[in-house]
């Protein structure tokens, strides 16, 4: 998969990029929820940074913002780096790695929002449910969790929704009509510590991908 290539969906006027408006909205309505004072942000295989740096950028808790951006595609993490910078955002760190891991986070941690986006579309059924499963690790107490699926991707949105419930979280919000599939949920359960040299997910090969109904291509 080309994964740099991918984010020119970005560019043009479709569905991708009102994905991305959706996430920004959602990103800018749970900066609201965190209490005054620092805010810890992960991006769980960040891409570009479009979510995080459009929304932080013209945020009023911009200077209290702290983020890891964990992306393993030099290209990408190199292009997120640049966005960063040129929004002056000298609390965002691009770290190019393995976010299938625990050990990406180590200092990321509790993070007050977590965003997984354009990630489940990737992973077989049973990642699915450990990432999620893992996610009381990287959050903070009442930590936010933005998340995409797309709805066609046959049941994977209520899988990871129903995984969701399981793991402790509680709905905040989705929209049933959109068709990319975008929701925030909160934790509702205690956190838990991190727990080192976790394997959290492996991105799987595309004829997987394409025979669990994920993707199209043959
Ligand atoms: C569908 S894109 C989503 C990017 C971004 N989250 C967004 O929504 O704009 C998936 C991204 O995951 C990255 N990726 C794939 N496997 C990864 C891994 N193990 N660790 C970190 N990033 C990974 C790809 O390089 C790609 O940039």
């Amino acid at each position: 998969m080309d994964w740099h290539g991918w984010h020119e969906g970005y560019q043009e006027h479709g569905r991708l990029r009102n994905r991305l408006r959706t996430v920004q909205d959602q990103l800018r309505l749970a900066l609201d929820l965190v209490p005054s004072g620092p805010v810890q942000i992960i991006s769980v295989c960040a891409g570009q940074g479009h979510d995080v740096v459009g929304a932080v950028d013209d945020s009023d808790r911009r200077s209290d913002v702290q983020a890891r951006l964990v992306e393993i595609d030099g290209r990408n993490a190199e292009e997120a780096r640049r966005r960063v910078e040129s929004a002056d955002l000298n609390g965002i760190e691009v770290l190019q790695g393995d976010a299938g891991t625990t050990d990406a986070y180590v200092g990321a941690v509790p993070a007050d929002i977590v965003l997984l986006c354009g990630v489940f579309g990737s992973l077989i059924d049973e990642d699915v449910d450990s990432t999620i499963a893992t996610l009381p690790q990287l959050c903070n107490a009442r930590g936010q969790v933005i998340w995409t699926a797309n709805r066609a991707a046959s049941g994977l949105f209520e899988r990871a929704s129903a995984a969701f419930d399981l793991y402790g979280f509680a709905l905040v919000w989705t929209n049933p009509a959109d068709p990319f599939g975008v929701a925030r949920h909160q934790l509702v359960t205690r956190r838990q510590d991190l727990q080192l040299g976790q394997r959290i997910f492996n991105f799987a090969d595309e004829q997987t991908l394409v025979d669990l109904g994920r993707v199209k291509r043959p």
